[in-house]
């Protein structure tokens, strides 16, 4: 089934409108790498989810600071701290989902792929002690680069005997964030009821925006939709040349992981019809094993890939390169992972 087909209006309105689907949630959520510029924002932004019964929040330093802060937050969320690797079985015990977020962020003139150097380790530190300690979690994965990271996640879970690829992510939900705001401010279409799929992978050149699939659809000239594909592209980029040494985009990205994290609950839950975007293990696309495109998720993560759907004929050009990239660095990331497990 291709996702034009499953990413109807009505489908899209789900998402969007759900309501909490029981009053007292149940799930446990670690958040790794909580007390950074990311960190801090989303953890705030989790501990008012009306989907989480505790918030874990991990850190080499720091934590204490975050977790008395946040403990004076009249929602209902716990919050539990934990500081350093001696205290990271504790804090992963009992969690249905893990938020990865610990590792270095881009600065100027630096690609997300020349972060791999420093944080594959750190990846695959954090995902051995998660396939210890909860095995069974939803593995969302937000360190970049998240086309090699969650390749490289992925061996590591093997090498544990644990390895469910409906349980893993690379969360690619701030691209269709992006790509649904430029969308809705050149067509007019309110906000809320627009749904652009981004394909791909999390990286300039491996994601492809689907204008040709957005709904509520809308004709396009060539030259506008080249115009919101780079800036889609470049969405990243254009924060972290803006913010000038401060780092990379934060807020944003922790809004569209709160998003999809919540969507996961829900979904873990047993809410219908819940559908977002992630970089997963995959057969969409022949010969590339992991891939991001919409995704239906159900009770144990992963309930159907919906596919990369058709394309235009210029979004297939721009697939080929972001195939070729893609390989590449999704290699990168294997490779690490065998020799690391
Ligand atoms: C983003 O998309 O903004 C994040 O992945 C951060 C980055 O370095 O681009």
């Amino acid at each position: 089934t291709t996702c034009r087909r499953l990413l109807t209006p009505a489908a899209t309105a789900l998402r969007r409108y759900y309501s909490p689907i029981s009053d007292s949630p149940r799930n446990r959520v670690a958040i790794l790498g909580a007390c950074g510029g990311l960190g801090q924002p989303l953890s705030l932004i989790m501990k008012r989810s009306e989907y989480i019964a505790e918030l874990a929040l991990y850190d080499k330093v720091d934590t204490a600071g975050l977790c008395a802060d946040l403990s004076h937050i009249s929602t209902k969320a716990a919050i539990k701290g934990y500081q350093g690797s001696d205290q990271l079985g504790d804090c992963l015990t009992g969690c249905s989902v893990v938020l990865m977020i610990a590792g270095i962020r881009r600065q100027p003139g630096m690609h997300r792929d020349s972060l791999f150097q420093q944080n594959a380790t750190i990846v695959a530190e954090l995902t051995d002690a998660v396939a210890k300690h909860c095995p069974k979690a939803q593995l969302c994965i937000l360190t970049n680069p998240i086309n090699s990271n969650v390749p490289l996640a992925a061996e590591i879970l093997k090498h544990r005997g644990v390895h469910d690829p409906r349980r893993l992510y690379g969360i690619t939900t701030v691209d269709s964030v992006r790509a649904d705001v430029v969308y809705a401010k050149l067509t007019g279409h309110p906000l809320d009821k627009v749904s652009v799929p981004v394909l791909g992978g999390h990286s300039g050149h491996s994601l492809v925006p689907a204008f040709s699939q957005a709904q509520p659809h809308s004709r396009l000239s060539p030259e506008d939709v080249r115009r919101l594909t780079e800036s889609v592209r470049g969405a990243a980029d254009a924060i972290v040349a803006v913010k000038a040494g401060g780092g990379s985009a934060t807020l944003s990205v922790a809004a569209a992981a709160h998003r999809f994290v919540n969507s996961v609950l829900l979904a873990l839950d047993g809410r219908q019809n819940i559908i977002e975007s992630a970089f997963v293990e995959s057969d969409a696309m022949p010969d590339l094993p992991f891939f991001s495109c919409p995704l239906l998720l159900g009770q144990n993560g992963v309930e159907r890939n919906l596919g990369v759907g058709q394309l235009s004929e210029y979004e297939a050009e721009l697939m080929k390169a972001a195939v070729a990239e893609l390989r590449v660095q999704i290699e990168k990331g294997q490779e690490f992972g065998l020799a690391w497990a």
